[in-house]
């Protein structure tokens, strides 16, 4: 059987006879950060676990979890989360790098946060904020049943006391690498997908990634379009039950 996926990926090889020669456009280059001006916006604290639990145990102890406890996370432990993702972690000749690689450093991934149950944070659906460190709060109120039956109805979404989504605004990564951009657009958001497992195992909590989804209801809940910037995968986070 071949379709769509097997065309892309030989019509997206690189091969020394056939490499693309166009110019990059820096006037045409897309911004790097979305943002949200009309936006409530709520600082995050910066947050350091106190026990730090080594990489290898982490590795060790990382498996998806899809049964949680009805017990809220902190607004520290979220904000580390988000930070361990895809946050801001150095800046080199003025260029913010972040915790997770990116082709390019194009960084065309934007994070969103449907909040259930986290203490002192309203429920609701938020955008993350990279460079301020903060969320941007885009609607308020319960999402859990809207999330789970957007996900092909995995309850877990429900239930998580968290659900990050991730969407790439594609313009980001074409604007260098054309239609290869999007093997690497998949490919960053596999990265900091892990990066927020592995984070999650070392503040003990548990998640699992969702890949399973109506594209275009969970880009309803966020309020992107689905052409420009469209979601790629989600993961849920809770005390592991
Ligand atoms: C891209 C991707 C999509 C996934 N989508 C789902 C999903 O929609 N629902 C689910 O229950 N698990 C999902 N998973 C979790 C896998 O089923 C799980 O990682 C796999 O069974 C291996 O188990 P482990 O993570 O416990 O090692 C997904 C994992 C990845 C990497």
């Amino acid at each position: 059987m071949s379709g769509i996926g097997d065309k892309f990926q030989q019509e997206t090889k690189y091969e020394p006879s056939r490499m693309p020669r166009h110019r990059l456009v820096w006037d045409s280059k897309p911004a790097l950060y979305k943002e949200y001006p009309e936006a409530q916006k709520i600082k995050l604290p910066s947050f350091e676990p106190n026990q730090t639990m080594s990489l290898d145990q982490t590795l060790r102890q990382r498996k998806s979890i899809r049964d949680f406890q009805e017990k809220a996370i902190s607004k520290d432990q979220l904000s580390y989360l988000l930070w361990a993702s895809t946050g801001i972690q150095r800046i080199e000749d003025g260029y913010e790098y972040r915790t997770a690689p990116s082709a390019g450093a194009l960084y065309p991934i934007e994070t969103y946060v449907i909040v259930n149950d986290v203490r002192n944070l309203d429920a609701g659906v938020y955008h993350y904020s990279i460079k301020a460190h903060q969320l941007e709060q885009l609607k308020q109120g319960g999402f859990r049943q809207e999330i789970a039956a957007a996900a092909l109805g995995q309850g877990m979404c429900g239930a998580a006391v968290v659900v990050f989504a991730w969407s790439a605004i594609f313009e980001r990564c074409k604007w260098k690498y054309g239609q290869r951009a999007y093997r690497y657009i998949y490919l960053d958001a596999g990265h900091i997908a892990e990066n927020l497992a592995l984070a999650a195992v070392s503040l003990n909590l548990g998640s699992c990634e969702v890949g399973a989804l109506y594209d275009d209801r969970v880009n309803a809940i966020l309020g992107i379009d689905g052409t420009d910037e469209s979601v790629l995968c989600m993961t849920v986070v809770g005390a592991p039950a």
